[in-house]
């Protein structure tokens, strides 16, 4: 199922600019007995997203609408959400005029095995680096060339996430995960000010560190820093946290704080956010 701005159809214009250009960004939302979840979060990532690349925001009460009409339709599945500039204008310039085409569409929730959650997952180094760029960092704009490069670069089934270095060979995030690693008792994670997506998930996570009282550190992170951690995990809004087990050769075991991580994930009462537009 389909809405396109409001219409139940599948087909967009040629000339839109988020096929043109990848003029647009995207959230990919987990729904659970029916309900979107985190949505005020991931329309706020969504505004902020416009706001960055100058799109018109949607009206976010439309959204919503749409996005419960269809998510009311599955039990467990996952909505995505499209925002691009709009159609029009052979080159880069924009028309003087254009209205964002708005995409929310529904697919089946992956089948994950309940092992990546339990046991942890295998995770390997990707040679495809993300570039240093400011002006797009954090926000999830439909420019994922480096992830899609970087998840063609293995076909083994038994590897479930690649971890991405950027171009000065600091460590960022899973191609598709954010990345935490646990030393002592604090929680470290990259920033994001140069390169990658400030997840949904991320931000529970951080939020609840600090609520107990769990030192947290953002900054860079290098090969060894994650080879030398006393617990590692991934996380996004679909696969919710999951451990890993092993980088390359080196293993790790499921730590107590991944554990209360997934656990607090799992009972996490979402509030909204406050500044909604
Ligand atoms: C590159 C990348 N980083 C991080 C994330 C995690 O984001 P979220 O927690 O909002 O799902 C995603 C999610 O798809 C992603 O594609």
């Amino acid at each position: 199922m389909i809405l396109i701005n409001g219409e139940s159809k599948e087909h967009i214009e040629v000339s839109d600019r988020g096929l043109q250009y990848g003029d647009g960004l995207f959230e990919t939302i987990a729904v659970k007995s029916g309900q979107a979840q985190f949505l005020d979060r991931h329309l706020q990532r969504l505004n902020a997203g416009c706001s960055r690349l100058l799109i018109s925001p949607p009206d976010n009460k439309l959204l919503k609408n749409e996005v419960a009409s269809l998510a009311n339709q599955a039990d467990r599945a996952v909505v995505k959400i499209i925002v691009t500039r709009g159609t029009g204008g052979r080159g880069y310039r924009q028309p003087d005029v254009v209205k964002p085409t708005r995409i929310v569409s529904l697919h089946p929730y992956p089948d994950y095995p309940n092992s990546y959650q339990q046991q942890g997952i295998h995770v390997r180094f990707c040679a495809t680096r993300l570039g240093l760029n400011p002006t797009l960092a954090g926000i999830k704009h439909l420019n994922r060339l480096e992830q899609v490069l970087a998840r063609a670069e293995w076909h083994d089934p038994m590897i479930q996430e690649g971890i991405m270095l950027d171009i000065d060979g600091y460590v960022v995030e899973g191609t598709m995960t954010n990345l935490f690693f646990v030393k002592n008792e604090a929680l470290y994670t990259a920033s994001l000010e140069k390169a990658g997506v400030a997840g949904i998930i991320r931000g529970v996570v951080m939020e609840q560190a600090a609520l107990h009282g769990i030192k947290i550190f953002e900054g860079r992170v290098s090969r060894d820093d994650l080879l030398s951690a006393d617990e590692l995990f991934v996380c996004n809004s679909v696969i919710g946290i999951w451990p890993v087990r092993q980088i390359e050769h080196q293993q790790f075991l499921v730590g107590p704080l991944t554990r209360q991580f997934q656990h607090w994930l799992e009972h996490f009462e979402d509030k909204g956010v406050q500044n909604e537009q």
